[in-house]
């Protein structure tokens, strides 16, 4: 399974690295009490700690909010949202740092993040919309969203960044993620021709697609990482395409 990455400006730690650090961190010992202690209703299992890909693998459906709870619910915890996050964390001056769709908010237990969803447990209720971005234009010196803006068709990839870049002040940070197949889910059912119209019912057109439009986002935007994991097109954890952008 080939990770590409298309573009890459910045210095990402060295994986192994970076896991043996984590792993040995007071912020693991943090995730790993709260993972335990929303397993609680589940019977224990050996938990593996790793940067795999989300799988359909589940024995049985567990009603948790988000994928990622059901993972933990499983006894997983994948890493590379939070090797992803340490890199904006560690690169930003201003917090807090707003996570929309943050779901569980798990990201806040162990960074200075704020989330924003409809999800009980978000610090501000409610939708990223436009009435939310006039509200807090270039009030966050960086913004995030983990599989939370990808419910769009294909062609909204540039509009939604762009939304979400209007409210990070300049020179802050943006990282986002999309799951492939939920781009692919919501296209085909709002617009069932697009995907063949547009030739992109094979892979390398399809990665070609979006990548030319995520590459192509507006001159005040630059892009910094452009991960493209999809020949899995299911990575409904932490996203199978994944960007880091600068407001310049
Ligand atoms: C797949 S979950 C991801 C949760 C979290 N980001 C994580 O990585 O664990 C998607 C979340 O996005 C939220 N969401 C979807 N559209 C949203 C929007 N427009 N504004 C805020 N949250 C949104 C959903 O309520 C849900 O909690």
């Amino acid at each position: 399974m080939a990770t590409s990455i298309l573009i890459n400006k910045i210095m990402l730690p060295d994986k192994k690295q970076w896991k043996e650090d984590f792993l040995k961190s007071e912020m693991f010992d943090k995730l790993k009490h709260i993972s335990i202690a929303i397993r609680v209703a589940t019977p224990f299992q050996i938990i593996t700690w790793d940067f795999d890909r989300a799988g359909r693998n589940f024995k049985k459906p567990i009603k948790v909010y988000t994928p990622r709870e059901r993972h933990i619910h499983q006894g997983r915890l994948t890493l590379s949202s939070f090797y992803m996050l340490d890199y904006i964390v560690k690169n930003t001056k201003q917090y807090p740092i707003i996570d929309i769709g943050c779901g569980m908010n798990l990201f806040k237990s162990i960074y200075p993040i704020i989330g924003l969803d409809d999800d009980p447990r978000a610090d501000i209720q409610g939708l990223f919309d436009e009435k939310f971005m006039e509200a807090h234009r270039e009030e966050f010196s960086a913004a995030i969203a983990i599989n939370s803006l990808h419910f769009i068709h294909l062609n909204q990839i540039q509009y939604i960044i762009e939304q979400l870049s209007h409210i990070i002040q300049p020179n802050g940070l943006g990282y986002i993620t999309f799951n492939m197949q939920r781009l692919i889910d919501v296209t085909n059912e709002v617009d069932p021709e697009f995907i063949i119209s547009k030739k992109l019912d094979s892979k390398l057109n399809l990665r070609k697609y979006v990548f030319d439009k995520v590459y192509s986002i507006c001159d005040n935007l630059e892009l910094l990482y452009y991960e493209d994991n999809v020949d899995e097109v299911d990575d409904y954890v932490d996203g199978n395409i994944k960007i880091i952008f600068k407001k310049t």
